[in-house]
């Protein structure tokens, strides 16, 4: 008998759940068995307000029919074809109504299944470009502390969270630098929106290019938001920064959108809120309101056409997944971007904003709270950690959530990140705080 079986149910012994306190979770199961709009249903039977869309994904609202119905109809009609020398009208689609959306210039998309796979294929193929334009000496990456962009080696390598990457480190990337992360909460706590300070920490990147030489990075990778890591909010001018800096020195720029892509700060992309084009943007959740995994890398017509051209005959290439642009994906793809558009969804989470701001910062002087940050629909209540436990009261936050305030939060560290699906009304965002309040006040 293993020391984890002996306390729980034997039927929840197999699984090895990814991300979870295994012992403590099959001690204390959380599971839920349905889901509708803005609520799980747990298997108590209770409806569980929805905070975090899930996992920053399911942005229309749980099982919505147009997207249900699509999927359905595709696994019944192509259920599946593969995509290497062969292709299927709906991936095509997909591709085409997500240029749409994109921001002017990014428009050739390679599809694959998570963000990890996302986030990887950006980086080989910001070697392959480099290659096929004659810099094959552009081979360095750099990412940023506290960044999250998966969980592949590309991406632990690239990413900036220490537990991530401990266990691997013998084998991560090997030429990986870092830019300093933005958050410093003696300048900016309770900044409501972007900070004001910080824009100079973008200017790491010019002591990384003196030491390293312009000329072997090959590309810069951030979230222009970073959610994972307890809500970063970039300051006000520093990814404009990070663009002039990237132009200047011929560095691929490139958007980890995996959860800022698809409305969650009230445009299409981060990209556009902002303002800033980068070279590459990195998709998945969203892009299907996570009803079937898919990820894709969406690039600027001049990397593809470069990488393309530098091969006269056969895969120009090398990289795919069986997976890639599968049929129930793109049709999930095709009726999420057609709902998100019949329903105005970005424009509604960017209307719902000033009401979210004003509620999240109403959380200030509740318990244990020592900061409050907001952009968009995202906001990150941060907790004075318990002496010598970090993590511990955010966690007990979140437990006493799911139990006794029926509504889903989501914690890293001592930081509860929300993130609700963008069909969230305004009542719902007080129900919300308020829930988030009285946990708060009823844990240590
Ligand atoms: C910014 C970012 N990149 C990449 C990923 C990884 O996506 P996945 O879990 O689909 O591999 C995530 C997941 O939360 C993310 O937030």
């Amino acid at each position: 008998m293993t020391t984890s079986s002996i306390a729980h149910d034997p039927a929840l012994e197999a699984l090895w759940m990814p991300f979870t306190a295994n012992k403590a979770f099959k001690a204390r199961p959380r599971l839920l068995v349905g889901a509708k709009d803005m609520h799980y249903r747990s298997d108590d039977g209770r409806q569980i307000l929805d905070g975090t869309a899930g996992l920053w994904c399911v942005n229309a609202g749980h099982c919505r029919e147009p997207i249900t119905s699509a999927i359905a109809k595709a696994a019944s009609t192509l259920d599946f074809a593969p995509g290497f020398q062969m292709g299927h009208p709906g991936s095509f689609q997909l591709a085409t109504k997500l240029k749409g959306i994109l921001p002017t210039g990014i428009d050739h998309v390679f599809f694959s299944n998570s963000g990890s796979e996302a986030v990887d294929s950006a980086l080989k193929i910001a070697l392959a470009y480099h290659i096929a334009r004659g810099q094959p000496q552009r081979t360095r990456f750099v990412g940023r502390l506290r960044g999250y962009h998966g969980v592949g080696f590309g991406g632990i390598s690239v990413g900036g969270i220490e537990p991530n990457k401990k266990p691997f480190a013998a084998q991560l990337l090997p030429q990986v630098d870092h830019l300093p992360h933005t958050h410093d909460l003696s300048k900016n706590a309770f900044a409501k929106g972007q900070p004001a300070w910080g824009a100079h920490l973008a200017d790491a990147l010019e002591q990384i290019v003196a030491e390293r030489g312009a000329d072997t990075i090959a590309a810069v990778i951030v979230e222009p938001m970073a959610g994972s890591t307890g809500v970063l909010i970039p300051p006000v001018g520093y990814l404009e920064r990070l663009r002039a800096l990237c132009d200047a020195h011929g560095i691929l720029l490139i958007f980890d959108e995996v959860i800022t892509g698809f409305g969650r700060l009230g445009t299409p992309f981060a990209a556009q809120f902002f303002n800033v084009t980068p070279d590459m943007i990195t998709i998945a959740k969203g892009v299907t309101n996570a009803a079937v995994p898919m990820g894709a890398t969406c690039v600027k017509g001049s990397i593809y056409d470069t990488v393309i051209n530098a091969t006269e005959q056969g895969i120009e290439f090398f990289h795919g997944y069986t997976y890639s642009g599968h049929p129930l994906a793109a049709a999930a793809g095709l009726a999420t971007l057609d709902l998100y558009a019949a329903e105005g969804i970005f424009a509604r989470a960017a209307a719902m904003a000033p009401v979210w701001e004003a509620a999240m910062h109403s959380l200030r002087d509740a318990p244990h709270v020592i900061d409050v940050r907001n952009l968009g629909l995202v906001a990150g209540i941060e907790l004075e950690p318990r002496a010598g436990k970090p993590a511990a009261r955010a966690y007990d936050a979140f437990v006493d959530c799911f139990f006794n305030q029926d509504v889903l939060v989501r914690t890293t560290g001592d930081i509860i990140a929300l993130s609700p699906p963008l069909i969230i009304s305004a009542a719902q965002v007080e129900e919300l705080v308020a829930r988030v309040r009285r946990a708060l006040e009823a844990i240590k």
